[in-house]
C-alpha cells in the first residue's frame, strides 16, 4: 500500500516535469518562429556590411566611419538608452532613417528594407541584444 502511494507521487512529479518541459520547448519554439534563423542570418550580414561601418561591429559607436560624424551615433549598448525607447521606434529609424524619428540625417535611410519587415525585426532584435555588451 505505502509502496503504492510513491509510484503514485513519483509518476505525477515525472508528468509534472513532463508539462513544465513541454511548455518550455513550445515557447523557445515560438520565438524562433517570430525571426526564422536565415532571416537573422541576413539580418546580421545587414548589420556587418552596412550598420557596423558607423555604429560599430558592437554598436557602441565606434565604426570607422561613425567617429567622424557630428553628432556621433550613440553607445547603442547603453541600458539607459535601450529603455528610452521603443522596437516601433528602431524600426522607424531603420528603415526611414534619422529623418524620420527628427534625428539626424546621418543616420541613414534603408528603404530596400521598407518592404522586409522580418529583416527589419531582426535587425531590431540584434540591436536589443547589444544592450550591456
Ligand atoms: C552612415 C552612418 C550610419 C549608418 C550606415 C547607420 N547608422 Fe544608425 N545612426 C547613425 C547616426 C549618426 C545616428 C545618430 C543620429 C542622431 O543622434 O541624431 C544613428 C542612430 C541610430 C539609432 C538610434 C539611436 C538614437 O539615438 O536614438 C539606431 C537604433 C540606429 N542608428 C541603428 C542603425 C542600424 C540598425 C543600421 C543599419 C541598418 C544603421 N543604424 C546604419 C549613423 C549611421
Amino acid at each position: 500500500m505505502e509502496m503504492r502511494n510513491v509510484v503514485v507521487v513519483n509518476s505525477r512529479v515525472v508528468w509534472g516535469l513532463v508539462a513544465v518541459m513541454s511548455l518550455l520547448v513550445g515557447l523557445h519554439a515560438h520565438a524562433a518562429e517570430q525571426v526564422s534563423e536565415a532571416v537573422m542570418k541576413e539580418a546580421k550580414e545587414i548589420w556587418q556590411t552596412r550598420c557596423a561601418t558607423c555604429h560599430g561591429t558592437s554598436g557602441k559607436g565606434d565604426g570607422p566611419a561613425g567617429v567622424a560624424l557630428n553628432p556621433k551615433p550613440r553607445d547603442l549598448t547603453s541600458e539607459e538608452w535601450q529603455k528610452s525607447v521603443t522596437d516601433d521606434y528602431i524600426e522607424k529609424i531603420i528603415v526611414g532613417g534619422g529623418q524620420a524619428v527628427g534625428k539626424s540625417p546621418l543616420m541613414a535611410a534603408n528603404p530596400d528594407l521598407a518592404g522586409k519587415p522580418e529583416v527589419v525585426r531582426g535587425l531590431t532584435k540584434l540591436v536589443r541584444d547589444l544592450q550591456g555588451k
